[in-house]
């Protein structure tokens, strides 16, 4: 059974759909902690589904590194086999992404490598074009640069602000998550040679 952590900085929509999902018995990956790098809305999520939470406030460290280490110290806590990024709006430094890479994944709100970083939805809009994705990749030490593991196109559609193309864009996304950890789960999906 692949154990799971997953890491969040928002309201956890993806995250609830991945807990449902790890909540079927025959699916083959079990979230075991969820963490935060402040008091997310979406650590609710685990709460509710009695999952262990926690949460490293980026704020109350004097850097990213700091950060990390007191990150890295925590999840080492868990051991989990899979780190999952799912709206963890910060840069994972090297303390992190060491012990772990490359079993970390991110989803991204674009279909990579267009519109990387922080606002993807955003700059797609700004952008005018029509049609952006979703994205499921490795992380690495980039910004949205690893290896692309699962994606899918997504229409613009005319009228589409940033709020109404990333609520069609997240159910993408967790739909890919879903099926990214399962393969990895079962061993389809090998994140060393993706
Ligand atoms: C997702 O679209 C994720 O890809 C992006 O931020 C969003 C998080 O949404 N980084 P939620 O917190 O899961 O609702």
């Amino acid at each position: 059974m692949l154990t799971v952590a997953v890491l969040i900085s928002g309201a956890g929509s993806n995250l609830r759909a991945l807990l449902e999902a790890a909540n079927e018995p025959d699916y083959p990956a079990r979230i075991v902690v969820v963490g935060a790098d402040r008091e997310a809305d979406g650590l609710a999520h685990a709460e509710a589904f009695g999952i262990p939470w926690f949460f490293v406030p980026y704020a109350e460290y004097p850097d990213r590194e700091a950060w990390g280490e007191a990150l890295r110290d925590q999840l080492a806590v868990w051991q989990p086999d899979l780190i999952v990024l799912s709206g963890l709006m910060r840069l994972l430094p090297a303390s992190v992404l060491e012990p772990w890479a490359p079993r970390i994944i991110n989803t991204h709100p674009a279909y990579l490598p267009e519109f990387p970083g922080a606002h993807g939805v955003r700059d797609a809009i700004a952008a005018g074009t029509t049609q952006t994705g979703a994205s499921v990749i490795v992380v690495d030490a980039g910004v949205d640069t690893g290896p692309i593991l699962a994606q899918e196109r997504i229409a613009v559609l005319p009228g589409d602000d940033e709020e109404s193309l990333h609520e069609r864009i997240k159910p993408v996304e967790r739909r890919l998550l879903i099926d990214v950890v399962r393969r990895i789960a079962t061993g389809d999906l090998d994140l060393s040679s993706p």
